[in-house]
């Protein structure tokens, strides 16, 4: 699907809490740095606080509360209906604290994307913060990956490495990689806007070649502007 002509790719953001990605897509759409359509956005809380951003960019949205639905069934269908009202080229998960139904997922195989704050394969799941620093690691990250029916196991596109220094905690690593991420998920939908980013037989595959590895950037270079990878 490349997405050149006329037509910008209708993308959805699926949130359920702060929302700072999804704040940082929409001032990267209006300063047009960001080339697609954010058509809706999607919380399965009524109260997150992202959803502020949303109603002031005017952006629909949809609230699927997890919390009143009669079971997961329920959710998972309510779900895909509201999903498939914005009729999305891309879903991107921005801190959506729900993991996907396979069906779900199965129907828009290689048109969903999500960060997860770690170099993955290492800490799926929560609490990664705590995990790389309990460890001791000397490196900790952010991963953008597609999404597949293995939890935070899709392949992963981009990565990004920050050291860990001696005063980290987790507070400050989240602030840390989160500035990253507001900069890079927005370089990867682009990517994939521009037809340069897909997924084909269960690989992430850029310009034309499988990812064998992710694209991997540092902290350093994305806050000195150095947005693209040599
Ligand atoms: C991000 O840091 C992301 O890595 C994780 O959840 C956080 C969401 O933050 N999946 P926000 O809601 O976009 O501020």
């Amino acid at each position: 699907m490349t997405q050149k002509c006329s037509e910008p790719l209708r993308m959805v953001v699926l949130i359920s809490g702060r929302g700072s990605n999804l704040k940082a897509f929409i001032e990267n759409i209006a300063n047009g740095s960001l080339q697609v359509k954010l058509v809706g956005v999607i919380s399965n809380r009524h109260d997150a606080a992202g959803l502020e951003f949303s109603h002031t960019a005017r952006i629909p949205v949809e609230v699927v509360d997890h919390s009143v639905v009669r079971d997961r069934s329920e959710f998972d269908r309510l779900l895909l209906k509201a999903l498939e009202k914005f009729r999305p080229d891309l879903i991107v998960l921005a801190g959506f604290m729900h993991v996907l139904d396979d069906g779900l997922v199965n129907k828009y195989s290689g048109k969903i994307l999500n960060v997860h704050p770690s170099l993955l394969p290492l800490y799926r799941g929560l609490d990664t913060y705590r995990r790389a620093l309990e460890a001791g690691d000397s490196y900790h990250g952010t991963s953008i990956h597609f999404v597949t029916c293995e939890l935070d196991g899709g392949p992963v596109v981009l990565q990004v490495r920050i050291a860990i220094g001696s005063n980290d905690n987790e507070s400050s690593l989240a602030s840390r990689i989160q500035a990253c991420e507001h900069i890079v998920y927005s370089m990867a939908v682009n990517w994939f806007a521009e037809g340069r980013l897909k997924y084909t037989d269960e690989q992430a595959i850029l310009d034309g070649k499988p990812l064998l590895e992710p694209v991997i950037m540092n902290e350093h270079d994305i806050l000195d502007g150095v947005c693209e990878p040599a």
